[in-house]
């Protein structure tokens, strides 16, 4: 019997650590996949969908410009709801935490579709940071039926939350898949950017320091004081190349051109496909960043990283002492990245490889779970 799966993404990050899965999926018997994007992000939701040869089933194409949550949130939840009535899913896999995530599941609720969560479980313990994603990932908690944490760690907050035992599958984060089979593809292939990428112009025998940002909660002051830091970091150590990949949300674009398009040895570009953004982050000399994904893939690539938060819904990551948490005071981050680049020893014991989100193999743990759960509840349908 064919069970029929509905994955449901809309964001860069969510397609990035949803398409490995659904490369394990698409092989696997008695499940049909169907793909859903929401089109939440559209350009850079294109670039993953590219990098991982990924067609979806269903195209949403809900972005617009400058988008509001609850705007978005009304759109989605509309045409997801149709999207439902026709595909009849037997269940829809949401991932993590955003607007999508979140509207996927309760459209999902709503028509009494069962839930599986990939990247379960992540807490700050605050509702305010990361906002609105650590509303989002307790709320799609709440209602999903599976729940796929990636740790022991992300587990124990959910049986914390009332989650039953037998409903959780501790897998590690599929980004790790997605990770590995990217850098085995670039180091096989002897991958370089081409000579018409801004990244050509790197040069081998200087440092450089990758920075990517666009957390809500940064938005004004936060991010006036990230990029404030990245121009005095940037004129202390001209020997160095920043480069930021600048996300397109049009706040995040506004702030850091405005306020660093000036400085030479800051190179300012589009947000990168996956290709090209790994090949950065495994070639930088340190890592900034207010990213989730960020957080995973960087320990596991040894690089230090350096994350402009208060707070994070990865803790394990800083037990490995080779991620440290920041914040978003310019000075604070000044002196961080200094140290970072002028003490030999302190950099030393940063740059370790530590990768407590995996082996790789996340999406085979959720596929096999995702397998037993479907035939045992066709059982119980059956037997009522
Ligand atoms: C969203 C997620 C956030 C996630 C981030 C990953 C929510 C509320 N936020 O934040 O959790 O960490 O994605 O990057 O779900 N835009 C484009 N083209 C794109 C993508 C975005 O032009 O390909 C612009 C649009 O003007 C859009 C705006 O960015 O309205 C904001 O996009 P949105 O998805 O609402 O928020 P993000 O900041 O991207
Ligand atoms: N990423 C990318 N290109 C970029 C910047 C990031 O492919 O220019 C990848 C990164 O490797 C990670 C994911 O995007 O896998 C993180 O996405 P983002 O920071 O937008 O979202 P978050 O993880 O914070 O939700």
């Amino acid at each position: 019997m064919a069970y029929t799966v509905m994955m449901v993404f809309g964001t860069r990050p969510e397609a990035i650590k949803m398409a490995p899965l659904a490369q394990v999926l698409r092989q696997w018997p008695d499940v049909e996949l169907n793909i859903c994007s929401t089109g939440q992000h559209r350009e850079m939701l294109q670039q993953v969908l590219k990098d991982f040869g990924l067609s979806v089933d269903e195209d949403l194409h809900v972005m617009t410009q400058n988008q509001t949550l609850n705007g978005l949130s009304q759109q989605l939840l509309e045409q997801l709801d149709a999207t439902y009535t026709r595909i009849k899913p037997d269940i829809v896999l949401v991932h993590g935490d955003t607007t999508t995530s979140f509207i996927a599941a309760l459209a999902a609720f709503n028509r009494q579709i069962p839930i599986g969560h990939v990247e379960a479980g992540l807490r700050t313990g605050n509702l305010k940071a990361p906002w609105p994603e650590e509303a989002n990932r307790r709320l799609t908690g709440v209602i999903a039926d599976l729940h796929f944490p990636p740790t022991n760690r992300a587990r124990d907050n959910l049986l914390r939350e009332g989650v039953v035992l037998e409903n959780i599958e501790v897998t590690g984060n599929t980004v790790i898949d997605a990770l590995l089979w990217m850098r085995e593809y670039l180091n096989k292939s002897h991958w370089r950017p081409a000579p018409d990428s801004p990244l050509a112009q790197l040069r081998d025998d200087q440092r450089m320091v990758l920075i990517t940002g666009h957390r809500r909660e940064n938005f004004g002051q936060g991010f006036e004081r990230i990029c404030l830091a990245l121009a005095e970091l940037a004129l202390r150590y001209p020997d160095v190349q920043f480069v930021y990949p600048v996300h397109l949300n049009p706040q995040v674009q506004k702030a850091v051109y405005g306020l660093l398009s000036h400085q030479s040895n800051i190179l300012l570009i589009a947000p990168q496909d996956y290709q090209h953004f790994v090949w950065l982050m495994d070639r930088a000399y340190l890592i900034l960043t207010d990213s989730g994904g960020v957080q995973e893939e960087a320990p596991a690539l040894g690089k230090p990283l350096l994350v402009l938060r208060k707070v994070t819904e990865r803790p394990s990551v800083l037990e490995g002492g080779t991620v440290k948490l920041v914040g978003t005071l310019t000075e604070r981050i000044v002196k961080e990245t200094s140290l970072l680049l002028d003490d030999a020893d302190v950099y030393k014991r940063m740059s370790r490889v530590f990768s407590p989100y995996g082996d790789g193999h996340a999406s085979e743990r959720i596929a096999e779970r995702l397998s037993r759960w479907l035939e045992e509840n066709a059982r119980e349908r059956d037997d009522s």
